[in-house]
């Protein structure tokens, strides 16, 4: 696995101030089952940004549509998605430790080979291993609202990420995005609205009613325990011009 900086907002002194990220790194011990994941199942499904940029066709050793999931928590939906779609292949991206540990345990335990994992910064993979036009598919699911203001320069939903994501899907393919928070509801429409080169998927121009693909998370529970809404949002991929 690779080595992440634990504490990526304070840079050692005489380095330079880093970017600003959607996460911070939390501390958490890994239980067996995720220790054992990540000794058998990271040699197995692991990506690293070491490799640069990625020949989807021979990392999965076949041709198929192909979907990215970014910040993937435990695991629990992309493991699901993964079982119910052998024919497709997923990439997902997570920097909390025992979340990726808790997927890989759960590909080796579902015997799955159609998914592969880094855990580091998604906006790096993007950036530097994920070729243009090369994605089916784009999810965020319930990422960290960061709700206070000042903290709204966290969001990972922001003009150059939407533009960033567009590079990488295809024309066609689809920026899938969820949440119970709705002032980041509002933040994501705002932005994707902002953006050139989507089409809001939505027949109203806002929100897309809850997709069946979209399995529930304990995110989701909460929310509606909570009283909260659920937002789903998909803009696909048009050509520009
Ligand atoms: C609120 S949780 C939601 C997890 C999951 N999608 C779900 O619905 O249960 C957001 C997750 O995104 C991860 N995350 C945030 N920014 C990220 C980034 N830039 N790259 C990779 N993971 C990120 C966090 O570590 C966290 O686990």
């Amino acid at each position: 696995m690779s080595d992440v900086n634990e504490n990526p907002q304070q840079p050692a002194e005489g380095q330079p101030r880093r970017t600003i990220r959607s996460f911070v790194m939390r501390a958490g011990r890994m239980t067996e089952g995720q220790q054992r994941g990540v000794e058998k199942g990271w040699p197995l499904f692991g990506l690293s940004l070491e490799q640069g940029q990625l020949d989807l066709d021979a990392v999965f050793g076949r041709q198929a549509p192909r979907t990215l999931e970014i910040g993937f928590g435990m695991g629990h939906s992309l493991l699901e998605m993964a079982q119910a779609a052998p024919e497709q292949d997923f990439i997902g991206i997570e920097v909390h430790r025992p979340g990726v540990g808790a997927l890989l345990n759960g590909l080796l335990n579902n015997g799955l080979s159609n998914v592969r994992v880094y855990d580091c910064d998604a906006i790096e993979v993007l950036n530097r291993a994920i070729p243009d036009a090369s994605l089916d598919r784009v999810l965020l699911f319930f990422p960290d609202p960061w709700h206070k203001k000042k903290h709204h320069k966290r969001r990972i939903v922001q003009p150059a990420f939407a533009e960033l994501v567009r590079r990488k899907l295809k024309v066609g393919g689809v920026l899938h995005m969820a949440t119970d928070w709705a002032h980041y509801a509002e933040h994501m429409l705002e932005v994707m609205n902002a953006a050139s080169g989507y089409r809001n998927q939505a027949a109203d121009g806002t929100y897309i009613p809850r997709p069946d693909e979209r399995p529930i998370t304990k995110f989701e529970k909460r929310g509606e325990r909570l009283g909260h809404g659920v937002w789903d949002l998909k803009f696909e991929r048009v050509e520009q011009g």
